[in-house]
């Protein structure tokens, strides 16, 4: 028999303020590139205008980095796949609307992907690298800058929601806490690395308690700025000295919230492969934490590589490969969603 022709994917994310293209032959990564825009860490968060300008900015350049680091020509792509949403409409437009022409010029397949549904398939991305692939169906903790959820994923194409955030998400709880302290957007992973140096139990954080998988991250927003305005009154200094107490506090605060609603989810669920994806994944404490609890009770846990925790095109052409694989094509013109359900 033949051996089947080789599925290459090109998978462009613009949901937020990465611009992102990845080249992916048969869920190998041959290219991964990711242009992040500087522009808003003067502004303390993402600026929605701002982000549209740079990824129109950007999107060429990125595609055509993504082809040549792959070696692969336009002509030779299997499909081209894109984040539909959700994200920023005026972000999503730009990946949608270039995915959308380079499609019908090319005569492929387009592929519309929930970023989220990507997020969770990133575990599947081939790099090279030996590392245990879940087997369906596993739980994914899905923590990004806007999005905190609990899914079973039953399989590529057939995932639930079983548990969210009602408020902030996990994300922005670390970028909001850092901004109070002065640090640049975004602010997690400068609180990850500052909190290394920190004492968590300098500064203690109550906890949000509610039911079941229902998550809140806006009341410990709130307690950490108290934190932070009491200590201010008392020294002036507090939050330049504390710095690493207070980063060590919060992230502290997060991973115990989080930590705590997977064991719920396991057991509701009673699915022991837990997957943990989304940019807050990069996070050195949660990763710790959660292999700590995984070794104690005895799940397999599956943490992508930080290339892959936060927003990137070789998660989008994943989803795409799967999704080409089930025949699941969009018409040409699909639109952009900043929410898809
Ligand atoms: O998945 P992602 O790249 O974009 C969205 O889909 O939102 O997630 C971005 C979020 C930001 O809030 C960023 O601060 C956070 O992930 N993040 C981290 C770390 N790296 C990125 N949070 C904590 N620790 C990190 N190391
Ligand atoms: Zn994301």
């Amino acid at each position: 028999m033949p051996t089947p022709a080789p599925v290459i994917l090109l998978g462009i994310e613009s949901s937020c303020d990465e611009t992102a293209a990845a080249v992916l032959v048969d869920g190998r990564v041959l290219s991964n590139v990711v242009a992040g825009q500087a522009v808003h860490a003067q502004w303390g968060g993402v600026v929605p205008e701002l982000a549209g300008r740079a990824h129109q900015e950007n999107i060429v350049p990125v595609v055509h980095q993504a082809l040549q680091e792959a070696g692969v020509s336009p002509r030779d792509l299997s499909a081209v796949a894109f984040t539909q949403g959700p994200g920023l409409i005026g972000a999503l437009l730009v990946g949608s609307c270039f995915a959308r022409s380079m499609a019908h010029a090319l005569g492929k397949p387009l592929i519309a992907v929930d970023h989220l549904k990507a997020h969770a398939l990133a575990h599947f991305i081939e790099d090279g690298q030996q590392r245990p692939k879940p087997t369906f169906p596993f739980l994914n903790l899905t923590v990004s800058g806007g999005h905190t959820q609990f899914v079973v994923v039953r399989s590529a194409t057939d995932m639930e929601v079983i548990g969210s955030t009602q408020d902030d998400a996990a994300g922005e709880a670390f970028d909001k806490g850092a901004k109070l302290l002065g640090l640049t957007y975004p602010g997690g992973p400068l609180v990850d690395k500052l909190a290394q140096q920190g004492d968590a139990s300098r500064h203690v954080l109550t906890l949000p308690t509610m039911p079941g998988l229902q998550m809140s991250f806006s009341g410990l927003k709130t307690a950490f700025l108290h934190l932070v305005q009491r200590g201010t009154q008392v020294d002036p200094a507090f939050k330049s000295t504390e710095q690493a107490h207070l980063c060590a506090a919060l992230q502290e605060a997060i991973v115990r919230i989080l930590v705590k609603k997977t064991r719920t989810a396991v057991d509701l669920t009673c699915i022991t492969q837990v997957a943990v994806s989304g940019g807050v994944s990069a996070n050195s404490g949660l990763r710790a934490a959660l292999a700590d609890e995984a070794a104690e009770r005895g799940w397999q846990l599956f943490v992508p590589p930080l290339a892959y925790c936060t927003d990137n095109g070789a998660m989008i052409a994943m989803a795409g490969h799967f999704m080409l694989a089930t025949g699941q094509v969009a018409a040409l013109d699909v639109v952009p969603k900043a929410r898809l359900s």
